[in-house]
């Protein structure tokens, strides 16, 4: 086993920091004097990112009653941190080459897990009227995030990694833990630290295995069981096959309704494909 973690933290710091546009916004939105106009309007500058959001917005996990057609309207119906969320989570995709392939392991396929689970976390956030729904999509784009730092950084030993899990039929993290001595959950926390993510992100990143941080945190618990969701309706593709056992806990934390999921299936279904096709085939 060797032990990179300082490496990782080398290899964080050479991570890009967060695009101009979510800087801009963020200290904007901390302004006394921010206005509704001129957020829109900062947003709007930027045509592709505008588009992209409107089409997240406009797909079935918002529950929208009418079509948005314009970034000032989907300020106004979901607020400045939603907006500035989405716009994070499709900057953040941006970031990361989708191009290098190691075995099994497809940046586009990871992808479209991670969009998966930003889809159910949403649409879990929604059904349950959480307090601060604007992390639920970013919690589940980010949650996996530390792959794809682990994979750019060390490449021959992610393919170590991957053939480990194959063998083993183990997941990731495990066969991470076993070769690399740190995991993607932990790289993807020093990732959100370096971002400055809202400690709810951090710890949904974090915890995301073991479905809770100890706190009661419905979040955490929300990725947690979208996590495993989406790999059952096979949203994408997370790097293994292997679906881990819920953490009862969380599940008894959300109290989600009875048949959530079967009775969801048509939604959840219909959401991921237009997310991930107004997302990832837009370029
Ligand atoms: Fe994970
Ligand atoms: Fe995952």
């Amino acid at each position: 086993m060797i032990n990179i973690e300082k490496r990782i933290y080398d290899a964080i710091e050479e991570v890009p920091t967060l695009p101009t546009i979510y800087s801009v916004l963020s200290d904007t939105l901390i302004s006394p004097n921010a206005n509704a106009a001129d957020i829109a309007h900062l947003i709007s500058t930027d045509q592709s990112a505008s588009f992209k959001v409107l089409k997240v917005v406009n797909s079935p996990i918002y529950h929208l009653s009418s079509r948005i057609e314009s970034i000032s309207l989907a300020v106004l119906h979901l607020g400045f941190n939603e907006i500035r969320n989405i716009i994070l989570a499709l900057s953040v995709i941006n970031l990361f080459s989708k191009k290098k392939l190691i075995a099994a392991f497809r940046p586009v396929d990871f992808w479209k897990h991670s969009i998966g689970v930003g889809v159910i976390t949403r649409y879990i956030g929604n059904t349950l009227q959480v307090a601060r729904p604007e992390n639920y999509f970013l919690s589940g784009i980010m949650h996996d995030i530390g792959k794809l730092v682990l994979f750019e950084n060390f490449g021959d030993q992610y393919e170590k990694v991957l053939q480990y899990s194959e063998e083993r039929k183990c997941q990731l993290i495990d066969a991470e833990k076993e070769i690399l001595g740190i995991d993607h959950s932990a790289a993807g926390a020093i990732l959100a630290e370096k971002w400055k993510l809202p400690d709810s992100v951090l710890k949904a990143m974090k915890y995301h295995h073991e479905g809770s941080s100890g706190d009661k945190d419905m979040l955490t618990a929300a990725v947690h069981i979208s996590d495993i969701a989406a790999r059952m309706l096979e949203f994408g593709f997370a790097g293994d096959d292997y679906v881990q056992k819920p953490n009862p806990e969380a599940w008894e934390l959300l109290k989600l309704p009875p048949h959530f999921f079967t009775k969801s299936i048509g939604v959840l279904t219909a959401s991921f494909d237009e997310t991930v096709n107004s997302i990832l085939n837009c370029d």
